[in-house]
């Protein structure tokens, strides 16, 4: 058996706890090294500030940390060509095209949403907009989370409303607010919404609301394990992959 050697960036943070539990109970895989700017957590593994301290090799890097972590990770996949699983949120367009850019040089794995469910759903949203639009549907996404999610709206929110703008030929621009407007809603856009409270680990509402009917593609995460199982599933199928940016499908397929 193959055994793939992860460092955990955001070791300490909530994912990282998370992973550092669910690759616990696993015997393909092992976590070398941490790394977190926090401590106050006990790890069986070493953890570094910065992953340019780190002296343990790894196969792969899952990061679930901030955006401020990036150049650091990206610096360290060009050197060492270890493969990059970035599931981070909130990356501004600059910080996207230096992912590009790195991924010519090391396998990156990049998703809003690493849960399975979630980039199956994504799929089926694509072919609901491609029928659905055509027939004069409007496309509305409301997505909930915990009161201590830093982002809005979400990735993941981005993401299906992404998925559902290549299914009507890509001609919608997104709207995050309509309290500065008085107008009926205009028919290429696709209204994103997000609500904030409490403990939600991530619920995600694809509406399609037509004429008479609607149709709602709902996806409720109970646990952060789905996107660790997820991570950990990129971490294992990235293990050796030539340079590339690649998504979730990779590891569906
Ligand atoms: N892709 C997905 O499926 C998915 C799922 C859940 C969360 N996320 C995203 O993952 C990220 C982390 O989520 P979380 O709930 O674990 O957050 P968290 O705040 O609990 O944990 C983040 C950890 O990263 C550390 N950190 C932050 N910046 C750092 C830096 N520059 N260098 C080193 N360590 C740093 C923090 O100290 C903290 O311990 C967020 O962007 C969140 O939106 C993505």
């Amino acid at each position: 058996m193959i055994m793939t050697r992860i460092i955990m960036s955001g070791c300490n943070g909530h994912m990282g706890q998370v992973i550092t539990r669910i690759v616990s109970e696993r015997d393909d895989c092992e976590i070398v090294a941490g790394i977190d700017k926090f401590r106050g957590v006990e790890n069986k593994y070493p953890v570094y500030d910065e992953i340019a301290d780190c002296k343990e090799e790894a196969d792969a890097v899952i990061d679930f940390s901030a955006p401020s972590a990036l150049k650091g990770l990206l610096e360290y996949g060009k050197r060492t060509k270890t493969a990059l699983i970035l599931c981070t949120t909130g990356y501004n367009d600059d910080e996207k095209k230096a992912i590009e850019e790195a991924s010519k040089d090391t396998a990156i794995l990049r998703s809003a949403n690493m849960s399975l469910g979630v980039n199956v759903m994504a799929k089926l949203v694509t072919e609901a907009a491609r029928q659905l639009d055509a027939a004069g549907f409007d496309i509305e996404i409301v997505e909930k989370h915990h009161r201590l999610k830093k982002d809005a709206p979400s990735g993941t929110a981005l993401y299906l409303a992404e998925a559902a703008n290549a299914g009507a030929g890509g001609k919608h621009t997104f709207v995050y607010d309509r309290s500065d407007r008085s107008e009926k809603r205009p028919d290429n856009e696709i209204g994103i919404s997000a609500v904030r409270g409490g403990t939600i680990p991530g619920d995600h509402d694809v509406i399609f609301a037509g004429e008479d009917e609607v149709i709602t593609f709902s996806h409720r995460a109970y646990s952060k394990a789905v996107f660790g199982k997820g991570a950990v599933m990129a971490a294992l199928k990235m293990n050796g992959m030539q340079p590339g940016l690649y998504d979730m499908s990779a590891v569906l397929d």
